[in-house]
């Protein structure tokens, strides 16, 4: 089969589209006609050199696809040959075909197009495990995204919004800040030019935000927690402004404050399963019903990988930025 490779590591012009090695599929594994894959900026940081391939993963970028089933492994017994899927990796999604397990896919949803379904699987299960299983954001609850034209923000906006929360989101700009209030956002902050804790302070009447979804770190984890409701919950999934902020303990306890930190490529199977089927339980039926659409902002030849992987590193995208097969 052919598969994006790169045989060092380096910037986008390492990416090739070639020859790669299918496995072939274990017990409880099934084979999807890869029709597209999303990207994400771990395979930005792990085509760089700067993200290690799980134990067992395939070294082929791609953490989430959509496409149909072609084969099963011994004892599948949830998907046919034809069925149409998306589903979450551990890599293996720039290729022509990948082995996935059986119960990390999904259904595409009704009403969603093949090739936007692979939008859908790495957001989903990101947002709904940090934002409902972690964090418990409730109706009537505020959300504070950062990031919010991101591949990640324009779910959680949707999410959020669906599930009856008011949302509060930061971006980099006008444009930007515009399509996250089309998704729903109450409240659309400039971080570049605005001070979002005054912000969302000023959007709870003086509350704060019940749950902060970070992909800043660094100094952001002192303004998150000054953004904060008493009883608050701070969720961070990625940290380019740092690792090592100073952390004020004596505003954490006066808060009652929560934080958690989580990736979801690392998780054990059993949690990912875990993750996967809450939400297709209580995230896809949204999504079938049109109150969560994946937001597409560009999809790319597998064979023009490295212009896809230009544009997210560029920050122009909103949204997520896809590769599809060539011919599907
Ligand atoms: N831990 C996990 O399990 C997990 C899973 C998936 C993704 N992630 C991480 O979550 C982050 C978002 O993922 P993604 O795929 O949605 O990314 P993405 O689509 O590439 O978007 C990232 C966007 O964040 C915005 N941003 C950068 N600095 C910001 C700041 N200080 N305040 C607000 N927005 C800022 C940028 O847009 P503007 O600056 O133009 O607004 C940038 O385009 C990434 O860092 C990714 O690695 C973590």
């Amino acid at each position: 089969m052919r598969a994006v490779t790169f045989a060092r590591p380096g910037g986008p012009e390492v990416l090739v589209w070639g020859d790669a090695e299918l496995a072939a599929p274990g017990p409880g594994e099934v084979v999807v006609e890869v029709h597209a894959a999303g990207i994400n900026n771990a395979d930005l940081l792990q085509r760089r050199g700067n993200y290690a391939v799980p134990e067992g993963a395939s070294p082929i970028l791609g953490l989430e696809v959509s496409g149909v089933v072609s084969a099963l492994g011994t004892g599948v017994v949830a998907w046919a040959v034809g069925d149409e899927v998306c589903g979450l990796l551990a890599g293996g999604g720039y290729a022509e075909r990948v082995v996935v397990p059986a119960d990390l896919l999904l259904p595409v949803p009704a009403g969603v197009g093949l090739v936007a379904a692979a939008a859908l699987p790495e957001a989903a299960c990101t947002v709904y495990s940090n934002l409902a299983m972690t964090a418990d954001l409730r109706p009537g609850q505020t959300l504070l995204v950062h990031g919010g034209g991101s591949g990640i923000g324009t779910f959680a906006i949707q999410w959020a919004t669906a599930v009856g929360a008011h949302v509060v989101t930061t971006a980099g700009s006008d444009r930007k800040l515009a399509r996250c209030l089309e998704l729903g956002a109450d409240t659309a902050v400039n971080y570049r030019t605005e001070d979002f804790v005054a912000r969302t302070l000023e959007a709870t009447g003086g509350r704060g935000a019940d749950v902060v979804l970070d992909i800043v770190g660094g100094d952001y984890l002192a303004r998150n927690l000054d953004a904060l409701a008493l009883d608050g919950h701070l969720v961070m999934i990625a940290n380019p402004g740092g690792t090592r902020p100073p952390l004020d303990i004596g505003l954490l306890m006066n808060k009652r404050a929560s934080v958690s930190a989580t990736t979801l490529r690392a998780r054990p199977h059993a949690q990912k399963a875990a993750i996967v089927a809450a939400v297709r339980a209580e995230v896809w039926p949204l999504v079938s019903a049109g109150r969560i659409r994946p937001v597409v902002d560009s999809v790319f030849p597998m064979d023009a990988a490295a212009a896809g992987h230009e544009l997210l590193a560029g920050g122009g995208a909103v949204g997520k930025v896809l590769l599809a097969v060539p011919g599907r």
